[in-house]
């Protein structure tokens, strides 16, 4: 059974609203609160199928998480606390979980086997192999270094590590790995990726080090228990933003959204290309929130170099699909990142946008979105992806007349709450 829905032309996106937890420090608070000693009260943890995956992986290897009512209480058992699962943990599509679990993993004395259902059987994990390997952790993927990996834990060296591409669940990786490390270990990238392991790691405790593009942390003998309060995802808050950007009437407040300046490029590149957003009430937590209010409003393409790729990267779909409609040309430049996400979101979304009248073309990371005045309504298709469901259904919003979408059932990954929200201010 499919999921289709139709998408109706919105005239404005208007009301206003908190967006649900985010989904990286939502995974971070869960596997630090269960690698601590002590007690982690999470608030605002985002019910989602990921990070579900990263709950229920923490529960097979002995941790106690009770959710009541948006808040989660975990029992952290120290560092090396977890239990050995009685079988593979199976993450799901969940890559942070896959990927920052394998970090957590090399730290314990025992064997596990991460296992993967769907298109994250088909995303890479050399890259974490890599890394880890280097410190000494004997980890093995499945053939063309793809899903399941199997670890076997307990000898951890500290490394100095070059990210060859920017990612923050390979960083993230190396330094959850590095605090079972004697020692000191650092993970240095071209382009800084998102910051929110090394943030949550110094705030349940750690020794955590920032040199410029150079993170280090140092092995420790325990964390300790938090109180979390995650703040609202900029990247679910992006679909709302660009509708309300390329919707005229708009006006969209978003309240108590989560503004860390490794997460705060597409706001840039929006306030850029000509949008009305301000931002008032930043309140300087362990993670750094603040209200927005997007007013729509006529927007021109721009140039988005590859260095600002690592910053923006979830919300390239949504970017584009403003760009399809904005006076001129965008040139978007080394994406190719986008190309192993849950799909490759580069050409899914040039097939949608095509198929609604956009002008787009790629090679390989590279693409050029020259706008036109008009998107037509077309059979569009999710291709199983979260954001290219969600920054579809931002262009449907904006096109002339409807839209169907085939199966939008895979917005749960993320953002289960998307279709309510948005038929609460969409007219
Ligand atoms: C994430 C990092 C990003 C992002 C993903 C979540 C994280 O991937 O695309 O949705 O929570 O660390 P990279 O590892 O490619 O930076």
């Amino acid at each position: 059974m499919t999921n289709e829905i139709k998408v109706v032309p919105a005239v404005k996106i208007s009301g206003e609203i908190t967006v649900p937890g985010d989904k990286s420090i939502s995974h971070r608070a869960v596997i630090l609160g269960s690698i601590a000693r002590g007690r982690t009260v999470v608030k605002n943890l985002l019910d989602c199928d990921d990070c579900r995956n990263t709950i229920r992986a923490f529960k097979d290897m002995g941790i106690r998480i009770e959710e009541k009512g948006g808040v989660a209480i975990i029992e952290g058992r120290g560092l090396k606390g977890l239990k050995k699962p009685a079988r593979a943990i199976n993450v799901g599509e969940s890559g942070t979980s896959m990927r920052l679990l394998a970090g957590v993993i090399s730290g314990q004395d025992f064997a596990a086997a991460l296992e993967a259902s769907g298109g994250l059987n088909k995303r890479p994990m050399k890259r974490i192999a890599e890394p880890l390997s280097m410190m000494g952790v004997d980890i093995k993927t499945s053939g063309g270094g793809l899903p399941p990996i199997m670890i076997n834990g307990g000898r951890v060296k500290p490394v100095v590590y070059k990210l060859p591409v920017p990612s923050a669940q390979v960083k993230s990786a190396v330094l959850l790995a590095g605090l079972y490390a004697p020692g000191i270990t650092t993970v240095e990238e071209a382009v800084k990726s998102r910051d929110h392991t090394e943030r949550a790691l110094e705030y349940f405790g750690a020794k955590v080090t920032v040199d410029g593009l150079k993170v280090s942390v140092e092995g420790i003998k325990e964390l300790s228990g938090r109180r979390v309060e995650v703040p609202g995802d900029m990247s679910s808050a992006a679909f709302f933003i660009a509708a309300a950007t390329l919707l005229k009437g708009s006006s969209l407040k978003i309240k108590g959204l989560g503004i860390n300046p490794t997460r705060y490029a597409f706001i840039d590149v929006l306030l850029r290309m000509g949008a009305d957003i301000k931002v008032s009430n930043r309140i300087d937590g362990f993670e750094p929130t603040a209200d927005i209010v997007v007013v729509g409003s006529p927007t021109r393409g721009v140039v988005i170099d590859k260095n600002v790729i690592p910053g923006l990267i979830d919300e390239l779909p949504a970017i584009f699909a403003v760009a399809a409609l904005s006076k001129g040309k965008t040139v978007i430049r080394g994406a190719e990142e986008l190309r192993v996400k849950e799909t490759d979101r580069i050409s899914s979304m040039q097939s949608n946008l095509r198929a609604m009248g956009a002008r787009m073309d790629t090679a390989g990371g590279d693409i050029v979105i020259e706008g036109v005045f008009r998107l037509k309504g077309a059979a569009l298709k999710s291709f199983g992806d979260h954001r290219t469901c969600m920054a579809s259904v931002v262009a449907a919003l904006a096109a002339e007349d409807a839209s169907t979408i085939d199966d939008t059932r895979c917005v749960s990954k993320s953002f289960p709450a998307f279709f309510g929200m948005l038929g609460k201010i969409a007219h």
